[in-house]
């Protein structure tokens, strides 16, 4: 089975353009059309994150009339610039999200459990968990340790050395790795956030992010760097369970770019 992320959409009303130059309303539109057409669909579609730029009621209205054209379920999360009031009434035809509270959930049915965590500090750029919902994921956790499971928030908690970035990340991380250590059915920690395809060892699993699916932030590994968005190629995570393997974790690019091409035979790309 796959599951697929995508991430970071920055979605505006159709119409307007994120820095004046990127529709990103459109270029989620693209994804969802890559992601129905892939030759093997995913079975779900996690969404982590960042899903409009403004968290304005029409702004969620167009997101969620998008995001319902997937052919498969999606299960969404906020980022911190999303609204966790609009995300909880724009997604309430899921029946997913809780009718209170912070936007965690667990989805059962699908061969790989997956649990959403919501870590939006309303008008705060950095990431937080808290105790109490830090207590529910061990207690959700614990109630099934034999299901591998893929926890999905927003924030990473691991620095991943572009700094700008690093100094918005989720600020209880440790917290969250001491959970996560305690509990080896967790096969991937999967977040947005970066605008970047990211792996790293940790708590014991492996700590992904994903791109983006409209602008990347840019790879600016130096102390001091500035901040900057680049217009890298738009994609998405496809995350691979096999029996007897674990999840294995890809990235896609939205596009065809081309077409497939054979290896015995000229290509038809022109140069
Ligand atoms: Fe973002």
């Amino acid at each position: 089975m796959v599951i697929a992320q995508i991430s970071d959409m920055h979605v505006l009303r159709a119409g307007s353009r994120l820095f004046g130059a990127l529709d990103t309303f459109g270029l989620l539109a693209r994804c969802v059309e890559h992601l129905n057409r892939l030759p093997t669909p995913p079975d779900a579609v996690l969404v982590t994150g960042d899903m409009t730029n403004d968290g304005e009621p029409a702004d969620y209205e167009a997101l969620a009339g998008l995001l319902d054209r997937l052919a498969m379920p999606y299960y969404p999360i906020p980022g911190n610039h999303d609204d966790r009031e609009h995300t909880r009434r724009a997604f309430r035809h899921l029946g997913v999200l809780p009718a209170t509270g912070p936007l965690h959930y667990a989805v059962e049915h699908l061969l790989v459990r997956l649990i959403a965590l919501d870590t939006v500090v309303p008008g705060e750029t950095h990431g937080h968990l808290g105790a109490e919902q830090l207590a529910w994921l061990e207690a959700t956790l614990r109630a099934a340790p034999d299901r591998p499971t893929i926890v999905f928030l927003h924030h990473p908690p691991f620095p991943t050395g572009i700094e700008h970035m690093d100094a918005i990340r989720l600020d209880d991380a440790d917290a969250l790795r001491a959970v996560i250590a305690r509990h080896a059915q967790v096969e991937r920690v999967a977040c947005g956030h970066l605008h970047r395809a990211i792996q790293v060892r940790w708590a014991g699993t492996v700590a992904v992010t994903a791109p983006g699916t409209a602008h990347q932030v840019a790879l600016t590994l130096g102390p001091g760097d500035p901040a900057r968005w680049i217009a890298e190629p738009p994609g998405a995570l496809l995350h691979l369970w096999q029996e007897g393997v674990g999840v294995v974790t890809h990235v896609t690019y939205v596009g065809d770019h081309g077409g497939l091409q054979r290896f015995d035979q000229p290509h038809a790309i022109a140069s």
